[in-house]
């Protein structure tokens, strides 16, 4: 069954949801935008603004290499202070020849981003509206990779058995994995059931990257850096990253942001979205819309994950019980919820692991809804420029903690004593004694704190 999948059937463009996409010379053309979408270590670059978005993957790709150099600058110049015992001289040598070692994986592993030339600019890509989260480093989810290719059997199988209770023996037909992370779930799902394609979509090539490479037979090795490492060993500790078989045929990679999902209206039976929902940006009623649409007639939407919505609007920040109501408006059935209690990220070199009570639920397309409205990552006074920049709650008492800060900061001489500085604050009637004596005293705690913190 699986041959007779190709990816591209269910390929549309992103910026204009124009199908089918024509694929040549290893590149996905929208032959209405007259677009190129280039293939990137064999997964299809399918964001709106190809080049804008690759742009930005880029720029943190140097960044995380520029962190990794600065690191083990640190912890060489750290080693080689007279003041360290012997045994913290050999765990700051070991973590620094890790961190060179780190860098120079990633260097290989990234190297696919370097090879498409760049031709578009940052202003390209705010007027397509789309962007990658400033939050969004490359590594943010590198645990994950660790959890899903090397320790983390007892996690993995924990979400395969959510999907596998929520399929309930039913074929997932054609399914697509939204936000899929280092991959593991979607591997699981394509070689244990009888899927008949599975496609892998996140938006951190660095994930995917891993991915492809691991699901297709090859080893990979990588270091953790565990947040609480149990001993000094286990400050940096080399993995090696393999699936337990290469995949059989049907599993594709794409690389895409979930907000212009560029895929056709009905392309997929089964849509899951694990650990997604509520880390997107974006209203949950809207991503359901998307995931209607994704879906066709009776497919099935599996989520899984936590309810602990980012968006800033209290409003916005749902419980189950909502999710539901929005979920049945949405054009599903009423969801069916399961609870599992799961570990959650417990590296065996790390002290840090957690358990969660993982929400799940299953919803069936009932009907189709009018479609949701293209993502907009900015709005217009920040694309255009043209509209007054509102002065938002956030916006205003950011500025007035920015002032005192920075008058705080400009008093700070090497010279002045806290009681001095309090002093300046008392001429000029600024604050109370009482108040200025707290606010700075306050800010310099905060400030010696950060200085010595990673
Ligand atoms: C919390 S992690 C979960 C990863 C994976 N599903 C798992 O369970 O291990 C969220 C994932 O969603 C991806 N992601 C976040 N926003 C996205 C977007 N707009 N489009 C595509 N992927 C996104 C992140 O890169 C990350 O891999």
């Amino acid at each position: 069954m699986s041959g007779r999948f190709e990816l591209v059937s269910v390929l549309a463009c992103p910026r204009c949801d124009h199908a089918p996409l024509t694929a040549a010379d290893g590149r996905h053309r929208c032959d209405a935008c007259r677009i190129d979408f280039p293939t990137l270590d064999g997964i299809p670059w399918l964001f709106a603004e190809p080049s804008a978005s690759l742009g930005e993957w880029r720029s943190r790709a140097d960044f995380t290499m520029q962190t990794l150099a600065h690191e083990q600058r640190r912890l060489q110049a750290a080693a080689s202070a007279g003041d360290v015992s012997d045994l913290t001289r050999r765990r700051l040598t070991k973590h620094a020849e890790a961190t060179r070692a780190h860098a120079e994986h990633l260097g290989t592993l990234l190297a696919p981003l370097k090879l498409e030339p760049l031709t578009a600019s940052f202003a390209t890509n705010l007027a397509f509206r789309t962007r990658v989260p400033s939050d969004q480093g490359l590594m943010k989810y590198a645990y994950n990779i660790h959890r899903d290719w090397s320790w983390g059997k007892d996690e993995n199988e924990a979400s395969f058995a959510i999907v596998r209770e929520a399929l309930a023996g039913a074929s997932p037909g054609k399914t697509l994995v939204l936000g899929a992370g280092a991959g593991r779930l979607a591997y699981d799902v394509h070689t244990r059931t009888d899927s008949e394609a599975t496609v892998v979509v996140d938006f951190n090539p660095f994930l995917l990257f891993l991915a492809r490479r691991i699901t297709t037979g090859e080893t990979v090795e990588l270091y953790e850096f565990p947040l609480a490492p149990r001993s000094i060993d286990d400050h940096a500790v080399l993995r090696t990253l393999e699936a337990e078989q290469p995949c059989r045929d049907g599993l594709h990679y794409v690389l895409a942001d979930a907000h212009r999902p560029p895929f056709v209206k009905g392309g997929f039976d089964t849509v899951l979205t694990p650990w997604l929902v509520d880390i997107l940006p974006e209203r949950f009623g809207t991503l359901c819309k998307r995931i209607n649409a994704l879906l066709s007639d009776g497919g099935r939407w599996i989520n899984f994950g936590s309810l602990s919505f980012h968006v800033g609007d209290p409003a916005l920040q749902y419980s189950k019980e909502e999710c539901a109501e929005i979920i049945a408006e949405t054009g599903f059935d009423a969801p069916v919820f399961s609870e599992t209690s799961m570990p959650y990220l417990c590296s065996p070199a790390s002290r840090h692991g957690r358990h969660e009570q993982v929400l799940g639920w299953t919803a069936d397309k009932q009907r189709d809804v009018p479609k949701a409205p293209r993502h907009k990552a900015l709005p217009d006074w920040l694309v255009l420029g043209k509209d007054p920049v509102p002065l938002l709650d956030s916006f205003h008492l950011t500025a007035e903690s920015t002032r005192v800060r920075a008058y705080i900061l400009s008093l700070i001489d090497g010279r002045r004593s806290l009681d001095d500085i309090v002093a300046v604050f008392d001429q000029q009637k600024l604050m109370t004694h009482e108040e200025a004596e707290a606010t700075i005293r306050e800010l310099l705690i905060r400030l010696y704190e950060s200085s010595r913190r990673r």
